[in-house]
């Protein structure tokens, strides 16, 4: 591996698309190979909305959100065993994120411009400190513009819904495919639709369709690409 993870003239690699389509688990693979910081932007509006349900905020106040994302302290580090953790005011919420209750709101968030702007800063602030693979849905178009690959990692709506379902049944909960299905769909439509950073091919992305395709081959692609620029 040629790439060395310095802090001058940081490496970023942009991976956006919809949700279900494989983005963490590639996202963590292509990182960890290239020895790179991983960057998950979604935990990012996750934890904020964590925050503001555990306080009973309104998540329609379009103000006190934003004042709750000037005060909160989101950060990054890996445990003992180089597991991943996601920090939020200095507690370890990287299980708590994921409950359906944090999923199903944070679109509320997620269309707030203020939110936006100040999470946005922070995922700057984050990747002019290392090289880094930042997954989201604006990351190509809005957070970094200027990175140096983008890819846009897609999969047929049927796929991602399986893949959802697989996943929930693995960790033993037991949901209805309609249910899945309809969250997956409203979801999809949030991310089109909202008025700031929806989720939108850059035009310089290249588009990788993981319908047909296994972790594997996604993250080799990716990788290609990647020491092919050197
Ligand atoms: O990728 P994810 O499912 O963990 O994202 C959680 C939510 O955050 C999802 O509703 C979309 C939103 N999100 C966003 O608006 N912008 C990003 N860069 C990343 C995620």
């Amino acid at each position: 591996m040629a790439l060395d993870n310095k802090v001058q003239d940081a490496v970023i690699v942009a991976i956006d698309g919809p949700a279900g389509a494989g983005k963490s688990t590639i996202a963590k693979e292509v990182s960890k190979r290239l020895g790179f910081t991983y960057l998950d932007t979604g935990a990012m509006y996750r934890s904020l909305t964590l925050k503001a349900l555990n306080q009973g905020i309104n998540l329609e106040d379009e103000d006190a959100l934003v004042d709750l994302a000037k005060q909160v302290h989101i950060d990054f580090c890996t445990d003992e065993n180089h597991k991943l953790q996601v920090l939020l005011d200095g507690k370890d919420v990287t299980e708590d994120i994921r409950t359906s209750e944090v999923t199903n709101n944070t679109f509320y968030i997620a269309c707030v411009v203020g939110v936006r702007e100040i999470m946005v800063n922070r995922q700057r602030e984050i990747g002019s400190t290392s090289n880094i693979v930042a997954e989201g849905r604006d990351i190509g178009t809005v957070v970094f513009p200027n990175a140096k690959r983008k890819f846009y990692l897609d999969a047929n709506f049927e796929e991602r819904a399986q893949r959802r379902i697989k996943e929930l049944r693995e960790k033993g909960k037991q949901i209805e495919a309609d249910e899945i299905q309809n969250d997956l769909k409203e979801r999809d439509t949030k991310d089109f639709t909202r008025k700031v950073g929806p989720l939108k091919k850059a035009e310089d992305a290249i588009v990788i369709d993981s319908t047909h395709m296994s972790i594997e081959q996604v993250v080799q692609k990716i990788i290609e690409v990647i020491l092919h620029d050197g």
